[in-house]
């Protein structure tokens, strides 16, 4: 089977370079995936969008999620345009709580610290929070208001995405597990899996927590990329109780649209394995009720877990692999590869395409692995 471009991989990030592709005039895409497209990670998550909360470790790493970020308004719009479909994207803003001194002692320090980096944030009382969200427990101490860190509903942007695949014809094959990449000379020319290869002239690697099983011709895979299970459940509401995302020390809630509450989400290192557990889901509605009380009293409609593709310091990895030419990673988003997919399509098809260079691209490339400085050391 022969591509112009093979990308390995159809959740959020494969799905979104492909779009980004083919909007900038490429044909012959083909995705293949192990499953069905867009039921991993990307389904599993909550869709928060949540830069100046979870990507704040690091000023670059945070410039990689609010730039990705700002391009969320018009992927949602085009998105519509393009499919019909509404990805719900829900600029209500996010809450961090804290319930007791030490955790409201915490949240000041941040709000310190990241006023002095002109982070979108404002403090607010117990009062300020229960004027805001009737719901929330009395029980409050203070919490943090980001008016920049929004969510959207994850599935409608994977069933969007998909849409956008089947009207420009970029072909979907579902159910093929790639076991390597086809090597010539330093050449990456397609993949391949039990029974079938696919000659490509670009091959993408798209494929989360599954990137270090893929073969190089017979080499290992020279990035450890491994799966970090987060268990989540949901409640259904009926009506819309909450309008903020809301994160406390331990899990968060996600009001959607249609009255659900997702509560996220453990974070486990036990390989390969999707599994709940009752302890997992005694721990998120313990979380979720301290936040709101009242969601104690409504119906568990959902349990699931999805694997968090994790490199060694919890970074993406995006560019070329080194000593090939024609392949490029695209993988390793653990936490936020909803957040980061428009831009991570930017970089990707900008490279392959106009051949550009970026400095995200350099900070995120396999070359801090085999450098000296190590990731930690290049951002501070
Ligand atoms: N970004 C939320 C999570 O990984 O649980």
């Amino acid at each position: 089977m022969n591509s112009d471009v093979l990308i390995i991989g159809g959740g959020v990030i494969g799905l979104s370079i492909a779009r980004e592709l083919h909007k900038k005039g490429v044909g012959g895409i083909t995705i293949v995936d192990r499953g069905p497209v867009g039921r991993e990670a990307s389904w599993a998550a909550a869709g928060m969008l949540a830069p100046n909360i979870e990507t704040d470790s690091t000023p670059d790493f945070h410039r990689f999620g609010t730039e990705s970020l700002e391009l969320y308004p018009s992927f949602a719009a085009q998105l519509m345009d393009e499919t019909g479909i509404d990805i719900e994207l829900d600029q209500s803003g996010t809450l961090c709580l804290a319930f007791d001194e030490n955790e409201a002692a915490q949240l000041s320090e941040i709000f310190a610290q990241q006023k002095l980096r002109n982070v979108p944030v404002d403090q607010l009382s117990s009062a300020e929070i229960l004027d805001l969200e009737a719901a929330v427990s009395p029980a409050v101490r203070s919490g943090l208001l980001y008016p920049f860190d929004w969510q959207v509903e994850n599935r409608k942007l994977l069933a969007a995405l998909r849409k956008f695949a089947e009207i420009y014809d970029i072909r979907i094959i579902e159910r093929v597990d790639v076991s390597g990449l086809l090597i010539d000379g330093a050449c990456v020319a397609g993949a391949r899996a039990s029974g079938i290869e696919f000659q490509a002239g670009v091959t993408i690697l798209a494929t989360g927590a599954w990137t270090s099983l893929i073969k190089i011709g017979d080499a290992e895979m020279p990035v450890s990329v491994k799966p970090i299970r987060g268990q989540m459940m949901s409640f259904q509401t009926g009506t819309r109780q909450i309008r903020r995302v809301i994160y406390s020390p331990r899990g968060y809630i996600v009001p959607r649209a249609d009255g659900r509450v997702l509560v996220g989400a453990t974070v486990e290192d036990v390989g390969f394995d999707k599994s709940t557990t009752a302890e997992g889901i005694d721990s998120l509605k313990a979380a979720a009720t301290e936040i709101v009380p009242r969601l104690i009293d409504f119906e568990i409609v959902e349990r699931w877990a999805g694997l968090r593709p994790f490199a060694g310091d919890g970074l993406p990895v995006i560019g070329e692999l080194p000593g090939y030419e024609n392949v490029y990673l695209a993988t390793a988003h653990y936490r936020n590869g909803i957040l980061l997919a428009p831009r991570t399509a930017q970089l990707i098809a900008e490279r392959i395409v106009d051949g550009a260079s970026s400095e995200l691209m350099e900070l995120y490339g396999m070359g801090r692995f085999s450098s000296s400085v190590n990731a930690s050391a290049i951002y501070s």
